[in-house]
């Protein structure tokens, strides 16, 4: 493993100390686990094994690949307490399957892919997240986390940033980013159904924009965006006007507030996920990324291309009271040491990973 994905590691075990002991002996099963967020889950589980755990703990992963790839350079895929299973989680789940917590990452997370694949956007939000509840409901899980976004807030009123998990949204039905948004949301009713109708011990993260090492080169999510034409010198696009401002929360720290939650015995319940420091705009950010590379690219602003859908919220800021207070979340990593973390790591791989899914409209 990478050096510095191993440090990031060795610090998210340090801050779920206490929630580790959960998962000793237990059987965790992650869809969409070869993508940026599942793989660090995999990571963390069989590191925990190594340091903490006296039963280790097994993990099982599920992805169809749609934006991934089964080789990931975070994931040891010869640990004897990993299995990966090639399976598109819109279909059911394999019955013989047995799991005690069960975390639904399966998604297209970036707009590019949600734009490029939007029924399939829809059904793993939707058809997915009922196949697991139908597993969780079969299997009796002690615990399920199911992956929501911050985007189901929409655009917010500006009197509702930092934006409480009370917030009911501002969402269009039929807009550009509705494939994402509303299916988000109807993943959330399904939860929140399973869990009235038969105590399913489901909870929901809504994470805001969570970046690091491990997003890979063509994700088309801002930070990698930056990252990867900072490296080569060439300038960082903006769209618009560049006013539009986010609150980015590093890895590290994601996967404390998740684990924290997954590990949680408070079931039905949303928590917010992010760090709301330092609510930046995305010509600052691009400023921020150029100053930390040698080549030091221009801003460009740019018009919204085809491939990307139109109608982004304008700011998006997390209030964290709700997980702060209830399961002790504590984000630390500032913006500057997460994106200097994450060019580090980008400039390790640049050179090694294949090309995968070039934009044919960008
Ligand atoms: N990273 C963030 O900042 C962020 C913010 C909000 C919400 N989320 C949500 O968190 C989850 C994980 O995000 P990520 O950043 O790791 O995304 P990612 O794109 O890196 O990983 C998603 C993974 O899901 C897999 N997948 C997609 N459809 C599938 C299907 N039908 N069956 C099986 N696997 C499938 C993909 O191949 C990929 O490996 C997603 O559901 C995303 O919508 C992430």
């Amino acid at each position: 493993m990478n050096k510095l994905v191993h440090e990031d590691i060795q610090s998210i075990i340090r801050s779920i100390r206490t929630e580790a002991k959960t998962f000793e002996g237990k059987t965790i099963l992650i869809s969409g686990g070869c993508g940026f967020l599942g793989s660090y889950f995999v990571a963390t589980f069989l590191e925990l094994n190594k340091k903490v755990l006296k039963k280790p703990c097994k993990v099982i992963v599920m992805d169809n690949y749609i934006t991934s790839a089964e080789e990931n350079s975070i994931i040891d895929n010869t640990d004897p307490h990993f299995t990966l299973m090639t399976h598109d989680v819109r279909n059911q789940l394999p019955h013989k399957l047995k799991a005690d917590y069960l975390i639904h990452a399966a998604g297209l997370a970036s707009p590019f892919y949600y734009r490029k694949f939007p029924l399939e956007t829809i059904e793993v939000a939707v058809n997915g997240t009922k196949n697991f509840l139908e597993f969780a409901k079969s299997k009796k899980v002690k615990s399920m986390l199911y992956f929501s976004s911050s985007e189901v807030y929409g655009d917010p009123n500006p009197n509702y940033i930092p934006t409480p998990e009370g917030y009911w949204g501002n969402v269009s039905a039929v807009g550009p980013r509705a494939c994402y948004d509303e299916s988000k949301r109807l993943g959330e009713t399904l939860c929140m159904t399973y869990h009235q109708l038969y105590r399913i011990p489901v909870k929901i993260v809504r994470p805001f924009n969570v970046y690091g090492p491990g997003m890979k080169v063509h994700d088309y999510r801002v930070i990698p965006t930056f990252m990867v034409k900072a490296l080569k010198g060439e300038a960082l696009p903006v769209h618009d006007k560049g006013n539009q401002t986010r609150t980015f929360c590093y890895i590290t720290d994601a996967i404390q507030g998740f684990l924290k939650v997954l590990a949680s015995e408070k079931n039905g319940e949303i928590y917010n996920v992010g760090r709301p420091n330092e609510e930046i705009n995305m010509v600052s950010l691009g400023n921020l990324v150029s100053s930390l590379v040698t080549q030091k690219p221009t801003v460009e602003l740019i018009a919204y291309p085809a491939s990307y859908p139109a109608g982004e919220p304008q700011r998006r800021c997390p209030d964290i009271t709700k997980i702060q207070k209830e399961l002790g979340f504590k984000p630390s990593v500032n913006l500057k040491t997460g994106l200097t973390r994450t060019l580090t790591w980008y400039r390790s791989i640049l050179k090694t990973e294949p090309a995968h899914n070039e934009p044919t409209t960008a």
